[in-house]
């Protein structure tokens, strides 16, 4: 089995036990984080449809101040708003972006959508320029595709 087929495999196992989707969430952080060297920062936000505002769930990584952000501001924010991924090889490029740390150099961010609306993302810094790659996409969306029906 491969690295990333055994990794999705772990998270999948973490989605079907019978923990809090909190729980969930903090566990997968720990699993991406101890598993992936490139992932330096990883974290759970949850969307407020109402409010526009995502709200930091769990995190794996150094604290941040940005703990909630209004949809379209950011990385983040983007994500949130046109429900989309986003690669970001290099986040000094990007003029919507909100530095946590200044060590980050790249970033990705996976919206998790059910019936057409977003219930939260995953977030992920990166310390290495470009350092996500397609595997890390398809894994990071397949993992938000199962979270999916678990978030209330
Ligand atoms: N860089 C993000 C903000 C969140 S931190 O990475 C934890 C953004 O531009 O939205």
């Amino acid at each position: 089995m491969s690295k990333y087929a055994e990794i999705e495999s772990l998270a999948l196992e973490i989605i079907c036990t019978e923990n809090s989707t909190h729980n969930k969430m903090q566990m997968l952080c720990d699993l991406l984080d101890q598993k992936l060297n490139h992932f330096n920062w990883t974290g759970f936000y949850r969307a407020d449809n109402e409010s526009r505002l995502l709200h930091l769930e769990v995190y794996t990584g150094e604290p941040t101040d940005h703990t909630t952000i209004p949809f379209g501001k950011g990385i983040c924010g983007q994500a949130a708003d046109i429900e989309q991924t986003f690669v970001i090889d290099d986040v000094s490029a990007e003029s919507n972006y909100i530095s946590c740390n200044i060590n980050v150099k790249s970033e990705i961010v996976v919206p998790i959508i059910r019936d057409g609306i977003v219930l939260g993302q995953i977030d992920i810094d990166s310390n290495t320029a470009a350092a996500f790659k397609q595997e890390d996409q398809d894994l990071l969306e397949n993992i938000c595709k199962a979270l999916a029906p678990y978030i209330i």
